[in-house]
């Protein structure tokens, strides 16, 4: 792999053992998978977060390292919610090594802002390269914004951070964009039915690209749904939607097609009986979906715990909507989300409005998960 004088510099320890530590990480995956070079990129979005999945091996790696993010860095979603944690019933010992691995990002000058979608914050623009690592922010980033980033784990991420570089390899390439397989859905799908559809494709696709053809135009937060079951049940981590996203018309439908019918799609839906809890916002919702929840439980009460996740801009920049949800007794957490959050492992059967959600929650957390439509969701909540 070339590197630049300063790169070899920096791998040679000339820049001390953290940028060291970074270069060995990124030269060795642009080693593994064939890159050229190093490419700059414009942000960093660095998993291993929540305490409950990294622990303390994680936080002492962390806090080990030294130096300063050269780009924009954000955080995926922690075990908490950093101001309402009592709430969601953590412990004291986990919130206060939650917050030490906070720290630990922080004084690497990573903004602790903990979120599965940093597209609402400050969005990336089409062909801009990145180094994401939660895998439907990398999808959306690809798909969506058409913008260029792997799946990067936590290590590679950070190590992306310091340096402000990433291996130029998979998905930054023009070569490696191309659909591979045409997806048809035969029938008309509703708003709810992405996440089912995407949790479906992704079980048959594993990793492959896939391009679709549907008889409506989705809008984003749709996309984004689809975008994150097809992460989570395979590995999809790029899509193309005909006449929707931004690089689907530079290619043909490729000559490998699957049929979905919206049935299948009917039999993914669960039935509400014996939840014990709701939980919306797998990805993290945007201010669309919190107005259309602010809408549905105007004049309800909640009987059972509604939790709705989101980043913390998004929750201050929406007081109102905030207050209506909350008024209903529903719970508008920042900075988590049921999987990563050990407060979930307190219920025993969760009601997601998410395809990804459904494939994490019980694999996860070990709790049973049902699906259902926004409304679905609320109604399960009030009953
Ligand atoms: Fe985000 Fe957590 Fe779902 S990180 S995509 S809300 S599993």
């Amino acid at each position: 792999m070339y590197l630049t004088r300063e790169e070899e510099d920096a791998l040679m320890g000339e820049m001390g053992p953290s940028l060291r530590k970074a270069m060995e990480i990124l030269v060795g995956l642009g080693d593994i998978y064939g890159a050229e070079r190093l490419i700059p990129i414009e942000s960093v979005q660095v998993a291993g977060v929540s305490y409950k999945t990294i622990g303390d091996a994680g936080l002492e790696w962390i806090d080990d390292m030294e130096g300063r993010a050269k780009v924009p860095a954000m955080l995926n979603p922690a075990g908490m919610d950093r101001q309402r944690w009592r709430e969601m019933g953590i412990t004291k010992d986990f919130s206060a090594k939650q917050l030490e691995v906070l720290n630990a990002y922080e004084s690497l000058g990573i903004t602790p802002e903990c979120t599965c979608t940093p597209y609402y914050l400050n969005g990336p623009d089409k062909g801009d390269h990145l180094a994401w690592s939660e895998s439907s922010a990398v999808s959306y980033a690809n798909s969506v914004l058409g913008a260029r980033t792997n799946r990067e784990g936590g290590p590679s991420a950070l190590s992306a951070a310091l340096i402000g570089k990433t291996p130029e390899y998979g998905l930054h390439l023009d070569a490696k964009r191309r659909p591979t397989v045409t997806v048809r859905v035969e029938g008309r799908l509703h708003k709810a039915d992405y996440g089912a559809l995407g949790y479906l494709v992704g079980r048959r696709i594993g990793d492959d690209i896939p391009y679709f053809q549907l008889s409506k135009v989705p809008r984003p937060d749709d996309l984004k749904a689809l975008g994150a079951a097809m992460a989570a049940s395979g590995s999809v981590a790029l899509y193309h939607v005909e006449n929707a996203t931004p690089e689907a018309c530079q290619y043909t439908p490729p000559g490998e097609r699957i049929t979905i019918d919206t049935g299948e799609i009917r039999d993914v839906y669960g039935d509400p009986d014996g939840v014990d809890i709701v939980a919306l916002g797998c990805p993290h919702y945007s201010d669309a979906e919190l107005r259309r929840l602010a809408g549905l439980l105007i004049g309800r009460e909640v009987k059972r715990p509604l939790w709705v996740c989101t980043s913390r801009t998004v929750y201050e920049r929406n007081p109102d909507l905030v207050q209506l949800i909350e008024k209903s007794g529903a719970r508008v957490f920042c900075d988590t989300c049921m999987v990563v959050s050990p407060a979930s492992e307190n219920y025993e059967c969760m009601m997601v409005d998410s395809g990804k959600a459904l494939r994490y929650v019980p694999a996860l957390c070990g709790v049973e998960a049902v699906l259902g439509s926004m409304r679905e969701c609320v109604e399960a909540a009030c009953k």
